[in-house]
């Protein structure tokens, strides 16, 4: 009887190890499986952090002065609050938004300054003779040849006021003392 029961467990013993083996097998496959998905997934998260702003970049309607301040056909250099470098320039005779225009004045190539020449109608960029129409259009140079145009702001009239709609984020960075104390 007891010799029966040895051998039952002796052949179940048998039959056991290459399942357990086939069990802890797959296992390791699994938590091998659940592991790379762990990382990849991680990595996604991090480099998806670094590729897409976490959120949307605040903008708001800042004023830039009253609309009889500027010349006509005339220009004033404008710092937004986060410390983009604008070109606000009249171009229009009437006293609407319409008649003005905000542009960057960084060129879109290499990040030099440009001046609005208004002999010449244009923009243009020392660095490597880049030009750009009265409307920011690329129409010279290497950033014509890219099709790189100078970024363009929004802006409104109210009530002899123009202002401009600019984006927020770095503000406080942009912002100095008041910024860094905070
Ligand atoms: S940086 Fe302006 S044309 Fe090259």
């Amino acid at each position: 009887m007891s010799s029966h029961a040895d051998s039952s467990d002796a052949h179940h013993g048998e039959a056991s190890e290459p399942e357990r083996r086939t069990f802890l097998g797959q296992l390791s496959k699994v938590v091998m499986l659940g592991g790379l998905a762990t990382s990849y997934g991680t990595c996604a998260y991090v480099g998806g952090r670094f590729l897409y702003p976490a959120k949307p970049a605040r903008r708001a309607w800042v004023l830039v002065g009253e609309v009889k301040s500027f010349a006509q056909g005339g220009a004033k250099p404008f710092r937004t609050p986060s410390g983009s470098q604008l070109t606000i320039a009249r171009q229009g005779a009437g006293e609407s938004a319409t008649d003005f225009i905000a542009l960057s004045s960084i060129c879109p190539h290499l990040g030099c300054r440009v001046n609005w020449e208004a002999q010449n109608a244009r923009f243009f960029c020392p660095c490597h003779n880049g030009a750009f129409d009265a409307s920011g259009k690329a129409i010279a140079g290497p950033p014509a040849e890219a099709g790189q145009s100078l970024a363009r702001y929004p802006l409104e009239v109210r009530d002899g006021l123009l202002f401009i709609e600019v984006e927020l984020d770095g503000l406080r960075r942009a912002s100095g003392r008041g910024g860094e104390a905070s």
